[in-house]
């Protein structure tokens, strides 16, 4: 949506111009369905608290991508962003919610204004309780997942997104630390949110929630 006034100023405009560009796409992540690199942030923020994080807006992505360009060249596919204030607890990637399954139960961020409502992140909360998994909307603590990728506790880890739809994550790396999820394969978890998801969308499994439009 864009701002169509013929003015020039820092103010809410009057006149706007809400558009949507359809075009058919490629996989997200270069290698596919291969698990991605992840750099968690400990120096840049994505939004401020009580700033316009869980608006799909420009300026959320504009101060993202100095810190998603210096991880793209240090060979990353995504930033992980953790709360702007204490950064300590995980918070979303650059263009996905993130889930994690941390002693056999779904952990994701709450919806606490700074991550952005996706609404890949709630079909899949809806099909994991589906598969009779309990879901934890918390905070979660970047040691948590460091030490739950080391004692076990922490055995998948998978964005959500429209272009992304569920991606696997293989590997966190927070300060120098590289933790390492699934042996370089996806999630079982992960795979059948992937499988599902994208059945639902293709009508090869059953739309239970009338989440698809047929125009
Ligand atoms: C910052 C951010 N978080 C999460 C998402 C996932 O949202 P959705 O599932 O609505 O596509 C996106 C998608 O573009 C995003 O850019």
């Amino acid at each position: 949506m864009i701002a169509t006034e013929p003015v020039l100023g820092v103010k809410p405009a009057d006149q706007y111009l809400f558009y949507i560009i359809l075009s058919p796409v490629a996989a997200y992540y270069s290698g596919g369905l291969s698990p991605v690199k992840i750099l968690v942030s400990d120096e840049y923020s994505r939004v401020p608290a009580g700033g316009t994080g869980e608006a799909k807006t420009g300026g959320n992505y504009a101060s993202s991508l100095y810190a998603s360009t210096l991880a793209s060249k240090e060979g990353y596919d995504q930033v992980l962003w953790l709360d702007s204030v204490e950064r300590k607890y995980v918070e979303e990637v650059g263009s996905m919610n993130i889930c994690f399954l941390y002693d056999g139960k779904v952990v994701t961020s709450p919806l606490k204004g700074s991550i952005l409502n996706g609404i890949t992140r709630r079909s899949i909360l809806t099909l994991v309780k589906e598969f009779g998994y309990e879901v934890e909307e918390r905070a979660l603590t970047i040691d948590e997942v460091l030490e739950g990728a080391k004692n076990g506790r922490l055995t998948e880890a998978f964005g959500t997104g429209t272009a992304a739809v569920v991606s696997p994550v293989g590997q966190f790396t927070y300060q120098d630390q590289d933790v390492l999820l699934g042996n370089g394969n996806a999630g079982e978890l992960t795979m059948k949110l992937y499988n599902t998801l994208t059945g639902i969308q293709y009508g090869l499994c059953e739309d239970k929630h009338n989440w698809v439009s047929l125009l």
